[in-house]
């Protein structure tokens, strides 16, 4: 295919890498250099020994890649894959909370703007919520934003009280208990892997004592490793190319098959062409700010 070839030859004459999260479309997935999650994403950004990042992702990820690599090129492919959570949550309202709780900690979901980072202690993503919180002082109050559904499980989990903002991811907050009871009737023997993000919240635990909650290379890890053959997957359903392709022989079936970030699949490959074609469109974050959201995102990077 044309385009591919087209992607490959910029890309090297760039000196640049394709980094693609697990949600983008396939033939992005399939250019990209590396394929993952948030961790995993600004991890690969801080290695990679490349001048030019193209970020096949949503707009916080490009930025976040951005504050870790302030001497790196990042471009993101389109400006307006952005984030419905990351939307949910302004500066002021972490302002607010700090102000009534002065000894207060907190944490960021990744899925956050740049501003936000910069006010909060410590960024986590859906693979290390739980190990990052459970490391936190116990004798202080904890503010988890944006996503409540992540915060409830997480002070689940780790048995601590968090407070939590109302924030929700418009795609994974559709993912309901109706679904899945559909599914359990439908696949009874099947495995269920539900994101902690899901609006069906803990309660998919009640219909299904067993379901695992996984973050999206949680869900990977665990299809290689699992013995079972069939599984039922509660997330966006871009994850789907990547299960099929690291635990080939196994079955996976979407909970709810329109369970489609409309943010994620703007990026085209043909916008990845244009992204490396005409350098753009380049993400910058003011230092004042990328120097105080650095700190919160390099503890993230530390855990899990
Ligand atoms: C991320 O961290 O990239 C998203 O929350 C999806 C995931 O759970 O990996």
């Amino acid at each position: 295919d044309l385009l591919i070839q087209e992607v490959l030859r910029l890309k090297a004459e760039r000196q640049a890498v394709i980094l693609a999260h697990s949600y983008q479309l396939p033939e992005v997935q399939e250019v990209a250099d590396f394929v993952g999650d948030s961790l995993g994403l600004a991890r690969e950004a801080q290695r990679t020994e490349a001048k030019v990042i193209v970020f096949a992702g949503v707009h916080f990820m490009a930025e976040t890649a951005a504050i870790l690599n302030p001497e790196k090129t990042v471009l993101l492919p389109d400006l307006e894959a952005g984030c419905s959570l990351a939307d949910s949550i302004r500066p002021e309202d972490v302002l607010a909370w700090k102000k009534d709780h002065p000894e207060g900690i907190v944490v960021a979901y990744v899925n956050t703007k740049a501003e936000v980072k910069a006010l909060a202690d410590v960024c986590v993503t859906s693979a290390n919520a739980v190990e990052v919180v459970a490391r936190l002082p116990k004798d202080r109050p904890i503010f988890f934003v944006p996503d409540m559904f992540l915060g409830a499980h997480v002070a689940r989990v780790t048995g601590r009280k968090l407070d939590l903002f109302p924030g929700e991811c418009h795609v994974h907050a559709g993912i309901r208990e109706e679904h899945l009871k559909a599914l359990l009737e439908k696949h009874p023997g099947a495995e269920f892997m539900i994101h902690p993000e899901c609006g069906c919240g803990s309660s998919c635990l009640f219909l299904k004592p067993d379901a695992k909650m996984l973050s999206t290379e949680g869900m990977v890890r665990y299809a290689k490793k699992a013995e079972a053959k069939e599984f039922v997957v509660a997330t966006e359903v871009g994850i789907l190319h990547r299960l099929s392709k690291e635990a080939p022989g196994k079955t996976f079936i979407p909970v709810k098959p329109d369970a489609i970030c409309e943010y994620m699949k703007r990026i085209t490959l043909e916008k990845v062409y244009l992204s490396l074609k005409e350098m753009r469109h380049v993400i910058r974050v003011p230092e004042e700010v990328a120097k105080k959201a650095r700190r919160a995102l390099e503890a993230m990077v530390a855990v899990g």
